[in-house]
């Protein structure tokens, strides 16, 4: 048995995420959980909501509440909304605990300890009609680099620059736009990212078996001519964990907090602190996720985020763990996603473009989502999101493969032999053709999920599924049955426990329809199948079922066309 430690990129708490973030980090995280769980591993799953900074100052004050009031509200929202989606965290943490603001002022005292922080007075820019200083991404302009006339002060999102807001061209305040900004002194302290290269180099050369998109995204900002600077990591802000020093105060630092990006991937760890926390747990249990001193280097640490978090995974947040010189487990594994664009564009927070976790809920269950999103994974490339395509997958792969076998089987049997698994005939050359064919497409459907290979994954599950489908349309049980009913009671013995073995097996994708198809085949018996034939035999004879309601139901022209409708204009 393995251990098996797993991060989604915490989502911000300012807003409610769209089914892109979704299928970007959480989603393909909570399928790689629930998978290595069904094999008998030990998961620590955890996610939080990413609290600090601008962004949730200003929605704050937008809502007209005090910032940590909204914050706590926007947390139950997202965290009701993953429970929605089925996402199953061991933890869903949240950045400000008291948690993460001791670990991270920790952090920034080990690393002022080894030399690593200078402090930097700066010129930064205030705008004086918002009478405040702008932090980075508070400051708009085009990209020095590609010319994106919308770049942020902190990144560029058309060509994933990490900028500094001096670099823009034409900057403004991205609050209300003026372009009335000056330039004053503040002391700030900065991470020498550079002065740690050669051991971020080493590292990330040593990960030979990382996906394409992460490594050449580390790779071009760690080589890149001016890749890798110095990082500011404070901010003249009031809402942020105040600068200090491990426990003592920072002179000169007063009144500053640390940079969200300094502090939301230490969330990660302090996350970790929180669930044996909220349970009055030893510290030794999170510990062991985390310290390799104490038991975490038998751990395989796997994160999951977008391409646009991959710097700061595999930059920011390791040279913060290095530099510590503290024994902190570091990221074995990254997978990250490109994007998912909405019918002919971008899905955009800020232009409430596209369809939203909540909008998504309130139309269709969650497993429609999660096996559409999941088995169009943007994987290799970004994908896209139309409504024909969304239909046309639902209707075919769920309801006309899944669904429609088990209620075919289920209710075949019911009307010809009773609500149990039949007893008589024995299986053939058909069966075992199809055993042979199951075992090898789980042989395959193991190896992508293993491999995090989503999209293969869920091809390989459809795959199985249509096999059980094509075996029963030869077999035909409902033709047989007139002259030989044994031999239609063998088939359907066989098909009943298929259903079993499908929902096991489809779990990961879509926990809600397997957990329906065990009940309906009355059995807690989840356990993953290694030999098919024995798999097949979970069931005997005369075991009782019922006849599931429907478990997909399909999508009509006049359903999609109402949703595409509905969805076209702004949220
Ligand atoms: O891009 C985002 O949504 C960030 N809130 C992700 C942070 S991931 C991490 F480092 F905590
Ligand atoms: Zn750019």
């Amino acid at each position: 048995m393995a251990r098996i430690l797993i991060t989604s990129a915490i989502p911000y708490i300012n807003g409610i995420k769209h089914l892109g973030n979704l299928v970007g980090s959480q989603l393909p995280a909570d399928l790689f959980a629930r998978y290595n769980r069904a094999r008998g591993h030990e998961v620590l799953f955890l996610c939080a909501t990413d609290e600090h900074g601008t962004p949730a100052e200003l929605a704050a004050a937008k809502a007209g509440k005090p910032v940590a009031d909204y914050c706590a509200e926007m947390w139950q929202v997202q965290k009701d909304l993953s429970d929605g989606f089925g996402l199953s965290f061991d933890k869903f943490g949240r950045s400000s605990s008291t948690q993460n603001r001791t670990l991270t002022q920790h952090f920034a005292g080990r690393l002022a300890d080894a030399g690593l922080i200078d402090e930097v007075s700066e010129k930064q820019v205030y705008s004086n009609a918002d009478g405040r200083f702008l932090p980075d991404r508070y400051i708009e302009g085009t990209c020095p680099n590609c010319g994106y006339d919308k770049a942020r002060g902190d990144q560029c999102e058309n060509c994933t620059k990490q900028l500094d807001p001096t670099d823009l061209i034409a900057p403004r305040s991205a609050i209300s736009g003026s372009t009335d900004l000056e330039v004053r002194e503040t002391k700030h302290l900065y991470l020498k990212q550079r002065s740690m290269r050669d051991q971020l180099q080493n590292w990330i050369d040593s990960k030979t078996d990382w996906p394409i998109l992460t490594t050449s995204i580390a790779k071009k900002w760690l080589n890149d001519g001016d890749g890798l600077q110095d990082r500011g990591i404070t901010r003249d802000l009031d809402w942020g964990i105040p600068v200090k020093r491990g426990t003592k105060d920072w002179p000169g630092m007063e009144g500053k907090v640390f940079y969200v990006w300094f502090d939301a991937p230490i969330e990660y760890i302090a996350c970790a602190k929180e669930w044996t926390d909220a349970t009055g747990r030893d510290d030794a249990e999170w510990e062991r996720w985390w310290r390799t001193d104490k038991g975490a280097d038998d751990v395989r640490y796997v994160q999951f985020m977008g391409k646009d978090n991959v710097p700061f995974h595999t930059l920011s947040f390791p040279a913060t763990i290095i530099g510590s010189g503290e024994p902190w487990k570091l990221v074995d594994y990254i997978k990250s996603f490109n994007y998912l664009n909405y019918d002919g564009g971008q899905f955009s927070t800020s232009q409430g473009r596209g369809v939203f976790m909540d909008q998504a809920l309130e139309i269709l269950p969650a497993d429609y989502w999660r096996w559409w999103l999941l088995s169009h994974a943007p994987e290799s490339s970004d994908s896209e999101f139309t409504w024909e395509n969304f239909q046309q997958s639902v209707n075919k792969d769920l309801a006309d493969v899944l669904g429609n076998f088990v209620s075919r089987v289920t209710k075949f049997c019911r009307s010809k032999f009773g609500e149990e698994v039949p007893s008589g005939g024995t299986w053939g050359p058909d069966e075992e053709a199809l055993i042979d064919r199951l075992q090898k497409g789980l042989t395959a459907y193991e190896m992508q999920m293993d491999a995090i290979e989503v999209r293969k994954a869920a091809a390989e599950l459809r795959a199985i599924w249509v096999a059980g489908n094509e075996y029963l349309q030869n077999a035909a049980p409902w033709a047989v049955f007139k002259e030989d009913p044994d031999r239609a009671a063998a088939i359907v013995r066989l098909a009943l426990n298929l259903i079993r073995v499908y929902a096991v097996l489809s779990a990961p994708f879509i926990p809600t329809a397997s957990a329906m198809m065990l009940s309906a085949m009355n059995t807690l018996d989840t356990d993953w199948p290694g030999d098919m034939k024995e798999a097949l035999s979970a069931l005997p004879e005369g075991h009782a079922f019922s006849v599931p309601d429907v478990l997909f139901a399909k999508i009509s022209d006049e359903d999609r066309e109402a949703w595409q409708e509905k969805f076209s204009g702004q949220r």
